[in-house]
């Protein structure tokens, strides 16, 4: 017989053998920013997590500094009215996203900033691309991805972080990038699927498709190397961090994409479903909401994550590791 009750006999014990631990460090927060002033609205969907006008964002970031977090993800909610056929509140110089940037490198010049670059939020179709009969175009949305990440890394962003699923925006984007004398890094959503979870983000980013949905660029859930294959061919483009999305249901791809990439960077996005799941739970008293994220986030990095992406990150920094 092997005792292996003698590694788990007491907390002290436990915490002895753990070979995996969280860190504030390990996450990137994800914001929603919108137009406007003094706005904080909590998203119906997603409890705890609000869209937040500039002037808000600006004393939220200065909470979660304390904490100890250092990286966050901004994504832009702009008006109906100011969506058009391709996006182009996105990719102006003066877009919603360039001014959160700037404001928050006057206030926070280290914190790392990464920006989600993608149509869907701008558009007034809710499509990562251009539509060309009916269907998302791949190459003539490419130039528009390029600027938009060339804009945000003007603006003054660490990361660009494009996440269309066209083929070979990382290229275009390195390209632009390096054209321009830009040295923001790019973390690719290399394999992100075609997933329900994304859900309750749609409902916060008002960017669900007015027709079709995404699985026609977006990768199938069903197939299980080609998530690898996007990795790589992403790494061949010039991309610095790679991302698995979603998480928890992906353990498998994090893990695969980790021994395959062992050197790369490797995120993992805890989605809003994913969020929304465990937190809906725990208010109905199903789950301990603690102990549940705790477990999870331990589990994506246990896979091979080395930062994860969660809406819990604030929550987690001021309740659970404190
Ligand atoms: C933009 C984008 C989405 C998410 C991140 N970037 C939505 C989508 O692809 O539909 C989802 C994030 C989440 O669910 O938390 N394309």
């Amino acid at each position: 017989m092997k005792r292996f009750r003698q590694f788990r006999i007491n907390q002290e014990t436990r915490d002895r053998y753990a070979d995996i631990s969280l860190s504030v460090k390990d996450f990137i927060y994800p914001y929603f920013v919108t137009e406007g002033e003094h706005n904080k609205e909590e998203i119906r969907s997603m409890n705890g997590v609000y869209r937040f006008s500039i002037d808000e964002l600006i004393k939220d970031i200065g909470e979660i500094k304390i904490l100890g977090i250092d990286k966050i993800l901004l994504f832009g909610v702009i008006n109906e009215e100011k969506k058009d056929d391709s996006g182009s509140a996105g990719y102006d110089s003066g877009s919603l996203i360039c001014r959160a940037i700037r404001e928050i490198k006057k206030y926070y010049p280290d914190l790392l900033v990464f920006t989600d670059v993608c149509l869907c939020e701008y558009t007034s179709h809710g499509h990562c691309g251009l539509i060309h009969n009916h269907d998302v175009d791949n190459d003539s949305t490419l130039p528009l991805l390029a600027e938009m990440a060339y804009q945000h890394a003007v603006a003054g962003a660490d990361f660009v972080a494009p996440s269309a699923m066209m083929d070979g925006q990382v290229e275009a984007i390195r390209k632009q990038l390096s054209s321009g004398n830009q040295s923001a890094r790019i973390l690719a959503y290399s394999a992100k699927y075609a997933s329900a979870f994304y859900g309750p983000f749609r409902d916060a980013a008002a960017s669900t498709p007015s027709f079709g949905d995404r699985k026609s660029y977006q990768m199938d859930f069903r197939t299980s190397t080609q998530g690898l294959e996007e990795i790589e061919a992403d790494l061949e483009e010039g991309a610095d961090w790679t991302m698995v999305k979603p998480a928890l249901p992906y353990l498998d791809i994090i893990q695969k994409a980790k021994t395959k990439f062992p050197e790369t960077p490797l995120v993992a996005y805890q989605v809003s479903g994913e969020y929304a799941m465990l937190k809906a739970a725990a208010q109905l008293g199903y789950l301990d909401e603690k102990r549940v994220f705790y477990e999870s986030l331990i589990a994506i990095k246990r896979a091979g994550a080395d930062y994860i992406i969660t809406y819990y990150a604030k929550e987690f920094a001021s309740n659970v590791i404190s």
